[in-house]
């Protein structure tokens, strides 16, 4: 095969069998075929895009071209969760031990923060000696022990994707849905799962601006998953306004202990459920979404959620006592209330403005190899169609540096707007795909 007749097959709009991928894909893993004939095909994918056959053998060929965990061991229903990413999204935390003690096993890879976006490996590792980087064995092991274990892409886990993806990130080639889908659920499947529930959100602090958008890029990755032997399920989700009431690394997880405690936010915990009843579901744990939810909060009211989180933390080397004593995590050497201007209702909290904030602040980092400031962010996010009078608290900021602290409350007066009616929210969840 000639990889340039292959780009030219596909720059004329013609379908590429799975063969055509194959080598395609693998050469360029090997370094057979280089950077600038792979962005030439990643463009020609981008302006023709793919049938769902071609994005499903696209999707198979990178999930081979590293290994893939085996999770047959472990002998119970293996699922998982992926978010397309957001402001102050911390269910995974929550998601992961809560869904474990229903008797599922939760192998969950994840990744780092990228420009407004958070990570759950950021997240965890602000828990003081939280380890990330377990071998495929440890995570094995961990998973046996209690049912979850939440880890960073290893080298060997889908390694074409890892390459495509830092040239998609150059050549302006990352908003294709083929490749979108591909890129994601080749590292999902990676995992060794039988199920898997998406979050794909929509909105100011989302990937996907538009609903509509966010509607096609679910039923791709549904389909596509499907395809591959997989139970899917998907919901499409709010991310104009953050999710909870904290954005950033250690505030974020204190937010999840205390939903795992049972005093989290109500659009927090509305999601964090459907997705764990939808898990439950497409695992055959539970008949009914209700039966779902019934065990789901049976598992936090007994504290036995809270108790696997702790033996997961404690598993990966993380300071189980920080769950306990929030004052173990890293704290900013300055915290300022933002009050509101005047009385009224909170219309928006602009997730863009809110997490741009976060970034101002060091949370978050705008290149792969940035280091970033566990101990900042935002907390006490109002939230829409709250009712505050003039001078109440609407968020509280979390620096360590005056010039910073200046930055994010630029952000933060840009991100709220009060108006004398309340407007309601947006329905959190728009639909729900099972
Ligand atoms: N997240 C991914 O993992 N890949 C993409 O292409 C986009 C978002």
């Amino acid at each position: 095969m000639v990889p340039h007749w292959i780009i030219e097959k596909k720059r004329d709009g013609a379908e590429l069998s799975e063969k055509e991928l194959r080598f395609f894909i693998n050469g360029y893993t090997t370094g057979d075929i280089p950077d600038y004939q792979m962005s030439a095909m990643a463009m020609a994918i981008y302006f023709q895009g793919m049938s769902l056959d071609e994005t499903a053998s696209l999707t198979q060929v990178m999930m081979h071209s590293g290994d893939v965990v085996d999770t047959s061991s472990l002998a119970i229903p293996t699922v998982d969760k992926h978010s397309t990413g957001g402001v102050g999204d911390k269910v995974s935390l929550i998601l992961a031990p809560l869904a474990a003690c229903c008797g599922v096993a939760v192998p969950m890879i994840s990744g780092r923060g990228l420009g407004i976006t958070g990570g759950t490996l950021d997240k965890l590792e602000s828990i003081p000696g939280y380890r990330t980087n377990l071998s495929e064995l440890e995570f094995i092991e961990v998973l046996r022990t209690c049912g979850c274990s939440i880890i960073g892409q290893t080298e060997t886990l889908a390694p074409a994707d890892k390459k495509l993806y830092a040239l998609r990130d150059v050549t302006a080639t990352v908003p294709s849905i083929p490749l979108i889908v591909a890129s994601i659920m080749s590292k999902k499947l990676a995992e060794g799962i039988d199920s898997l529930v998406l979050d794909v959100k929509w909105g100011k602090g989302a990937f996907m601006k538009s609903k509509d958008d966010a509607h096609e890029l679910a039923r791709t990755l549904v389909e596509v998953g499907r395809r591959m032997g997989k139970r899917m399920g998907a919901l499409i989700t709010d991310m104009n306004q953050p999710l909870g009431k904290t954005a950033g690394n250690a505030l974020e997880v204190i937010e999840a202990v205390e939903c795992l405690s049972g005093r989290g936010p109500d659009d927090l915990m509305e999601v964090t459920m459907a997705l764990s009843a939808n898990m439950l579901l497409l695992s055959g744990c539970c008949e009914t979404h209700v039966d779902a939810l019934d065990m789901l909060h049976r598992k936090i009211e007994s504290g036995e959620a809270l108790d696997r989180f702790r033996k997961m933390v404690s598993l990966q080397g993380g300071d189980v006592s920080a769950v306990d004593d929030y004052e173990r995590f890293a704290q900013a050497s300055i915290v300022q209330d933002v009050l509101a201007p005047e009385g009224g209702y909170i219309g928006g909290v602009d997730a863009n403005h809110i997490g741009r904030a976060c970034g101002v602040l060091g949370a978050g980092r705008q290149k792969t190899d940035d280091v970033i400031d566990v101990a900042v962010g935002i907390s006490n996010l109002a939230k829409v169609g709250d009712r505050v009078n003039q001078g109440d608290v609407i968020a509280t900021l979390h620096a360590n540096h005056d010039e910073a602290l200046k930055a994010a409350m630029e952000h933060l007066v840009c991100a709220f707007s009060i108006t004398e009616k309340d407007e309601g929210a947006i329905p959190l969840i728009d639909k729900s795909i099972l």
